[in-house]
């Protein structure tokens, strides 16, 4: 039994996953990772760079050339990829398209997840993404499934998209990258997105915010630290 505690939080894109991590992280006085973005900083890199998917050598390189850190600001994750802010570049259309190849890569992904559980070996977390409960934090103590109608889904980053001042985007482009994302996450080869068998089923298409923390707070006040 794991002596730091460990809240594991999985789904679809664009769920509320990290809504729910930062509210949960914000409450208990935990540690908020957000996994995706590791994938995402990853990513702009290999943009950037040029790096060519199908090259083993390129990648494994690539690699070892990509520092990420974390920083926190009022529960909110940032994300420094060799010391430059890229929390908001990681979040526009460039990297959303190009992310769900690179997170397939099983390189990429085995230095994703070592770096991951370093992050979970001492302190009190909560960690979303698409593997954590099953391959991140197969021990944490409690475990999540996000999920919501997809339009919903679609609408929801929309409006949050809009209001960050992105003018270009359609709601019809949003939907199309979800659905995307979704179907490219659940059938790639190396850890998939699956529902661990112990994970609590949270649908939020028809609770509010407050409403879906308070019904996790519930989950999660059993196994609290004392
Ligand atoms: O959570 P997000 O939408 O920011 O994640 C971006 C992409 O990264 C997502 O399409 C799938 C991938 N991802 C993953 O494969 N494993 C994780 N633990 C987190 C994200």
């Amino acid at each position: 039994m794991r002596k730091n505690m460990v809240i594991a939080i999985d789904g679809y894109s664009s769920c509320g996953k990290s809504t729910l991590a930062k509210a949960l992280a914000k409450k208990l006085g935990f540690i908020y990772i957000d996994s995706g973005a590791m994938y995402r900083a990853i990513t702009l890199y290999f943009l950037r760079n040029h790096v060519d998917l199908g090259n083993h050598d390129a990648i494994v390189d690539a690699l070892q050339h990509i520092e990420l850190n974390f920083h926190s600001k009022d529960y909110e994750s940032h994300i420094t990829l060799n010391g430059e802010e890229v929390s908001e570049e990681i979040r526009l259309m460039p990297v959303s398209e190009a992310v769900s190849p690179v997170s397939a890569i099983k390189e990429v992904r085995q230095e994703m997840v070592k770096q991951q559980q370093r992050m979970g070996k001492s302190k009190n977390i909560v960690m979303d993404g698409r593997d954590i409960g099953t391959a991140v934090f197969p021990d944490a103590q409690v475990k999540f499934f996000m999920t919501a109608d997809p339009k919903i889904r679609a609408e929801r980053r929309y409006k949050e998209m809009v209001a960050k001042g992105d003018q270009t985007i359609t709601l019809e482009e949003v939907f199309e990258n979800l659905a995307h994302r979704d179907y490219a996450d659940t059938t790639r080869e190396e850890s998939p997105l699956t529902r661990a068998e112990d994970a609590i089923i949270l649908d939020n298409t028809d609770i509010t915010e407050e409403e879906q923390l308070h019904f996790a707070l519930e989950k999660v006040s059993p196994f609290l630290p004392h």
